[in-house]
């Protein structure tokens, strides 16, 4: 039976609230205002998931329109999300702890989660309880809901959820909301899902690798001979999809991945404007290696995982960087961090368990999340290439949601931002399916694009922020 836990909000002590029967045991601790809560759930035996609450300031909130919740979900897979999307890319602070004026928490109540367990602050007591499938991540982040949904305030009071993604996160999210509307249905889940969104994200890699070689020779970045080497290299990775090989696939993908690096004298991946690692996010990343030029052992094997070499740049003098303060400042204030585990901007582990399932499509779980009449926005950036916007435009077309034809004959609405008149993105939006093209931005849209990105989610979670 449900125990419920003593009241968190004013709590600044660590409170041990151990629930019993289906309920998993949690750690939890917070600011004694209540303006961030955070804590470990765990979600299965020796896994244990973090999370990191950020009630916004700015929150007003009236019968009609509600305050949302984004639930943000990092990609990789193994990026860690109360890192990297908190300090570099919507969170209320930077890498510095200097406000952040672009931050989502204007708009809308935040959580990140260092997803599936294993990931940043996350983690397992033994190898064998990490996730071999996008389903089991969303199974425990199903879990990790059924807890915060009883042990924040604002989500008991109705506050809509808003699973926002990006990159692998997509997965996850189309995952994770289609288990999520199953347990809300079957009264296993006490919440309200307002929709999800999915940037950037990796939900058919088919139809990404496949979108490389003409964008790439679209822009110059390839030639014809080279275009033709890469053709024949992204029409194996499909046979191989179509032949169930995933794991295949992937190291035919990565094959793909170095010959474009070595004949487009590296192409950064997230932004095909730039040379690898030059996209922000990236560039604010440690060089673990710390090797000023990538090693060959370093390349494109890891161009989903935001790592090491992406940030072989060094940092500017006299600023943080993530992996300092996560190990350093922000492991001090949350108090409840294993003193024996290292932060890590993406978890290798993680990412290699994955690997029979991260070729693997998501479209169905996008279509019933269609069918069940969710919100579901597709958001990307228009100079991305590894999640690129032709490649999300193709496996829409392969939706079997009945509004599908419709949708495509529709005109964009062109979007604006702030005074300026130039013009920033298109949207395309019928029924439930809302379909933004961010113009100048990459795989990172928030963070290339702050100012239109904040207006999209205040319009994709209908936020009642001024
Ligand atoms: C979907 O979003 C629209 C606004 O874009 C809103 O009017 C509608 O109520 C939402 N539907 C659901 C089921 O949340």
């Amino acid at each position: 039976m449900d125990r419920p836990c003593p009241p968190v909000a004013l709590l600044a002590l660590i409170l041990l609230c151990l629930l019993h029967g289906e309920h998993a045991a949690a750690v939890t601790t917070g600011t004694a205002d209540g303006s961030e809560l955070w804590g470990y759930v765990q979600v299965r035996p020796k896994a244990n998931l973090f999370w990191w609450y950020y009630k916004s300031p700015q929150r007003v909130s009236s019968p009609a329109k509600a305050w949302p919740t984004i639930l943000w979900l990092q990609g990789g897979p193994g990026a860690s999300g109360v890192g990297l999307g908190n300090f570099l890319e919507v969170g209320p602070l930077d890498v510095n702890l200097k406000p952040r004026s672009s931050t989502w928490l204007q708009k809308a109540d935040l959580i990140f989660v260092d997803n599936p367990v294993g990931v940043g602050y996350s983690y397992v007591d033994d190898p064998s309880a990490l996730v071999t499938t996008d389903w089991q991540a969303a199974t425990d982040a199903t879990e990790l809901l059924k807890s915060l949904a009883t042990q924040i305030p604002t989500l008991q009071q109705g506050s809509p959820l808003f699973v926002v993604a990006e990159s692998y996160g997509g997965k996850y999210a189309a995952t994770l909301g289609v288990s999520v509307v199953r347990a809300i249905r079957s009264g296993d889940l006490k919440l309200t899902l307002g929709g999800v969104a999915l940037g950037d994200s990796w939900i058919s890699p088919e139809d990404f690798t496949l979108s490389y070689t003409p964008l790439l020779l679209d822009v110059s970045r390839l030639d014809d001979n080279a275009g033709d080497d890469a053709s024949r290299k992204a029409a194996k990775v499909k046979e191989q999809i179509a032949a169930g090989q995933f794991a295949a696939s992937q190291d035919s993908w990565i094959a793909l991945l170095d010959l474009i690096d070595t004949k487009s004298a590296s192409v950064d991946m997230y932004n095909f404007l730039l040379d690898s690692g030059m996209d922000p996010v990236s560039a604010d990343l440690p060089a673990s290696s710390s090797s000023s030029s990538p090693s060959p052992s370093l390349s494109n094997t890891q161009l989903m995982k935001y790592s090491t070499y992406l940030g072989s740049q060094e940092s500017e003098s006299g600023s943080n960087t993530i992996e300092g303060i996560m190990n350093g400042v922000i492991k001090e204030k949350l108090k409840i961090i294993p003193k024996n585990l290292k932060w890590q901007e993406l978890s290798d582990p993680v990412y290699n368990a994955l690997v029979n399932d991260f070729m693997k499509p998501r479209i169905a779980e996008v279509d019933e999340l269609l069918s069940y009449g969710v919100n579901v926005t597709v958001y990307n950036g228009q100079l991305d290439v590894i999640c690129s916007t032709t490649g999300a435009e193709a496996w829409v077309k392969k939706l079997k949601w009945d509004g599908l034809k419709n949708f495509l004959k529709l005109p964009r609405q062109p979007l604006h931002c702030g005074s300026s008149k130039v013009t920033k993105a298109f949207l395309r939006s019928h029924k439930n399916l809302h379909f933004y093209w961010i113009l100048g931005a990459g795989h990172f849209v928030p963070v290339d694009q702050p100012c239109i990105a904040l207006s999209m989610i205040s319009s994709i979670t209908q936020s009642p922020a001024s």
